[in-house]
């Protein structure tokens, strides 16, 4: 890999993949590497997928691309297939390529029919690589929902506490991310969203679900904002819904819709409305649905959970959470961390490391037998540092046994 940047921040274990299935990956030697992350959260469904793929060939064979005064069916059936498990039946979609752009799109419509230009985001929250949302000096209100998991009140937390009253009156829109993806996985209090969703709607701002990482089933729901009792207005999702293609959904409810036909709003891009991605989208929505995905997330993230659970030692793992099939796992230094994540890869097992803490985001299809391989494998793993003795004498052991 000479000739490509590698700017992402996490180093390149493992340079050279040529074939993958499910939740496993190859690389040139024919190693196998179980993959837990599911490239970023992106292969929901796992690996080349065939119903996924079969419809990539389809639809490559009729047409993948279109110009800004033409376009194909499929956008207008995938759109159907999105609203239908949102709250935002009677709105609309744009098809556009990741997660950062439909956030973008979404915080310049707020921003256009509000005429405001102040953004409410949770201190923890991860919205996408643009410097529009990377930039949080202007324009920007962070709320800082630490002190919420201390606070006696959080259950039923309290509406006129002073955190919440400084919220400002003139939000144009709240963009909350509901379960922290950028190397954390927290999700923040019930109580608490639903009161900041009340003061931003009191003041006519509009509430936009970041969905990019908990949505498509991540989370035992359909969408993670669904955990929150909450209507948004304006959904973004991305990542998982492309099952690993670049394809991202922008959804507004029919109000906005409605505003933007008297208020007109232009955003154009070359690949918008793609009728590839579009397709993919739809076939995604399908299997998620016929093979109750959605369900067995939540079924299947709790027994993982307490997996994970008995493997927590307040020596070198401090503690597990998860919800659905998104988990983090927080190790006692980054040291440790590092050491345990290369001691993974060596055995076959990819996970997300963020330092002191791993996060763990399998594709939706994994088996409990899979899942089971790596828990033996972390297992084993924590035993050998906490008795490196037993491993030393197991080896003197077998060479003092005399040859048979
Ligand atoms: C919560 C969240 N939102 C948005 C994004 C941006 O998505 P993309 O990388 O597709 O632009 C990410 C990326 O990791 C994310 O974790």
């Amino acid at each position: 890999m000479n000739n490509v940047l590698n700017c992402t921040g996490h180093d390149l274990k493992i340079p050279n993949i040529v074939d993958s299935e499910g939740v496993y990956l190859f690389d040139e030697n024919g190693t196998q590497y179980m993959d837990l992350e599911s490239g970023v959260w992106c292969t929901a469904l796992g690996h080349k997928n065939s119903r996924v793929n079969e419809v990539i060939r389809s639809q490559i064979n009729s047409i993948m691309h279109t110009g800004f005064c033409y376009s194909n069916e499929i956008l207008d059936e995938a759109a159907k297939s999105i609203l239908s498990i949102t709250n935002l039946q009677g709105g609309k979609c744009v098809f556009l390529c990741s997660g950062s752009e439909a956030i973008e799109i979404l915080r310049q419509v707020s921003r256009h029919v509000t005429g405001r230009d102040k953004t409410l985001a949770l201190h923890d929250a991860y919205l996408g690589s643009y410097s529009s949302v990377i930039n949080r000096n202007e324009g920007w209100h962070i709320f800082d929902w630490q002190k919420c998991k201390t606070c006696p009140k959080s259950i039923k937390c309290d509406p006129d506490c002073d955190e919440l009253q400084d919220i400002p009156e003139d939000i144009a829109e709240f963009i909350f991310e509901p379960g922290s993806a950028s190397g954390f996985v927290r999700f923040p209090p019930i109580g608490l969203i639903q009161n900041m969703v009340n003061i931003v709607r009191k003041g006519n701002g509009k509430i936009i679900a970041n969905e990019v990482t908990t949505g498509t089933a991540r989370t035992g729901k359909w969408f993670g904002y669904q955990h929150y009792g909450i209507e948004p207005d304006m959904i973004s999702i991305g990542k998982g819904i492309g099952n690993g293609y670049p394809v991202s959904v922008a959804v507004l409810n029919s109000a906005l819709v409605k505003d933007l036909e008297e208020r007109p709003y232009k955003y154009s891009q070359s690949h918008q409305n793609d009728p590839l991605g579009a397709a993919i989208v739809r076939e995604v929505i399908h299997v998620i649905d016929d093979h109750n995905l959605v369900a067995e997330a939540a079924k299947k993230g709790k027994v993982f959970l307490s997996q994970l659970n008995m493997l927590v030692d307040n020596e070198i793992i401090l503690g597990v959470r998860g919800r659905g099939l998104m988990f983090a796992v927080d190790l006692v230094s980054e040291e440790v961390g590092d050491e345990i994540f290369d001691e993974l890869v060596e055995k076959g097992f990819i996970v997300c490391n963020r330092g002191s803490l791993f996060r763990i985001d399998p594709p939706l299809t994994i088996s409990a037998a899979e899942f089971g391989k790596f828990i033996d494998t972390l297992n084993a793993i924590l035993t050998k540092r906490k008795m490196p003795h037993i491993k030393q004498m197991q080896s003197d052991a077998a060479k003092a046994a005399p040859p048979i």
